[in-house]
């Protein structure tokens, strides 16, 4: 069985890399891995982390690309080596621009497509845009709906795909996450190097971790949540810690109104360990990402969503997520109060997690493996999911 697996940017390679790793260690299956390049150095952190090197690079990012571009050359470029290497199954991860141009591009080419974190969705196709739209679409030429949770699953019946196609696995980031957490927290080598990497975190102060990175805010909204932060950092005892995003219309604003702040840490994107540390010594997460939104809770960090949509409403319901928009007054507000009052900071770093067990990957590839005409001669390697983030040569030389 020949199954490609697709991706281009850093969520989708930290949620495929334990679905990949799965893919390579089963018996029987031909398992062939296509860089978009969508990303570069923000990818190739995360390929390198998990030591993943892909059989194809399309190279495809430019500076300040738009979405029409990316989405050209993906489909171009993924097109020949569709047409070369045929293969069964071509997996594409959420709904960045590589996974619909990725799906539609094996659509083209009567490939069938699996489409892991499926059934995402806020109802509005302008927020998140272009997301929003570009996972609706996958679903349409997608043949496997690998839906995270039982409300994504949900979404996709009542859109009409059919019960036998849609599996709940859980979202495979919450696979990687649980191992890379066990690898940094765990007392040693790595730990240490890590405490004084960042020994600059003040161990008085509460630290505000901050992402941020969506179309849909550039502009005004961004604006807005630079005031919001630098607010935020006039506050005694709060350090805010903000990596920011390789993406120029975030840098712009943010440098431009943040970058003299004194009580403002602006730092590179991070490589994933080291943002899975800085997370588990936050006090509190703003963010506006998705992944974020579903690796906070795991690690009992209340998250506030500098958006005005989430769909990833099973963390809000779970009372672990709030919406804060991109307001300032709300945002320095919902922090406030999360600081002030022990009662709702517990209640918000209760521990929930309502996005899987750990075991997503292992599910995908089981099912992948049962549409196989072989299908008995094919079992997944369990025991490679548990374990791959920690045979990674790349983990072990951290920092
Ligand atoms: C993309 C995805 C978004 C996802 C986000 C994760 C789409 C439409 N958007 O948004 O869904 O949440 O990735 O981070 O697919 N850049 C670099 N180096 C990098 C990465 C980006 O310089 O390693 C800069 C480049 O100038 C690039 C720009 O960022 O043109 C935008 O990258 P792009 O992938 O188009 O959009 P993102 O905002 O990253
Ligand atoms: N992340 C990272 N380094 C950073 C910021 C985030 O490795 O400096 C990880 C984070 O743990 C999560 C993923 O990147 O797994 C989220 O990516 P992003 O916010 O860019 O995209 P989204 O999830 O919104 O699509």
């Amino acid at each position: 069985m020949k199954i490609l697996s697709v991706f281009g940017t850093r969520p989708e390679a930290i949620k495929m890399a334990p679905v990949v790793a799965m893919l390579q260690q089963t018996p029987g299956i031909a398992s062939r891995v296509c860089s978009t390049g969508q990303h570069r150095s923000m990818l190739d952190s995360v390929l390198s982390t998990f030591d993943i090197r892909p059989d194809d690079d399309l190279d495809v990012m430019r500076a300040d690309q738009s979405l029409t571009d990316v989405f050209a050359r993906v489909m171009t470029g993924l097109d020949r080596i569709l047409a070369d290497w045929k293969p069964d199954y071509v997996l594409v991860q959420g709904d960045t621009a590589t996974s619909t141009a990725a799906g539609m591009a094996a659509f083209f080419r009567r490939v069938a497509v699996g489409h892991v974190e499926a059934g995402l969705r806020t109802g509005n196709v302008l927020s998140p845009w272009p997301e929003e739209a570009n996972r609706r679409v996958t679903a349409v030429v997608a043949d496997r709906h690998y839906a995270p949770t039982s409300r994504a699953r949900a979404a996709l019946l009542q859109e009409g795909y059919p019960a036998d196609r849609i599996l709940v696995t859980g979202n495979t980031g919450i696979d990687a996450l649980l191992r890379m957490s066990e690898i940094v927290q765990r007392p040693g080598e790595i730990r240490a190097r890590l405490d004084e990497r960042f020994g600059w975190i003040d161990p008085n102060a509460r630290l505000v971790l901050v992402t941020g990175h969506r179309r849909e805010s550039f502009g005004e909204g961004f604006l807005n949540i630079c005031k919001a932060l630098g607010e935020l950092a006039r506050k005694p005892g709060i350090q805010v810690v903000y990596p920011v995003h390789l993406n120029p219309n975030v840098r712009g604003p943010v440098f431009e109104h943040l970058g003299d702040n004194p009580g403002i840490r602006l730092i590179e994107p991070l490589d994933y360990p080291d943002f899975v540390y800085l997370m588990t010594r936050a006090a509190l997460i703003l963010t506006d990402s998705g992944g974020v939104q579903e690796e906070a809770p795991v690690l009992r960090k209340p998250v506030l969503v500098m958006r005005d949509t989430s769909e990833r409403a099973e963390a809000i319901d779970a009372g672990v997520a709030r919406l804060v928009g991109t307001d300032p007054r709300t945002i320095v507000a919902n922090v406030t109060r999360l600081f002030d009052d022990a009662s709702a900071y517990a209640t918000m770093a209760s521990g929930a997690s309502p996005f899987g067990d750990g075991h997503a990957s292992a599910r995908i590839v089981a099912d992948l493996v049962n549409q196989s005409e072989t299908a008995p001669a094919i079992r997944p390697n369990l025991r490679v999911s548990r374990e791959f983030a920690a045979a990674s040569p790349r983990i072990q030389r951290i920092a």
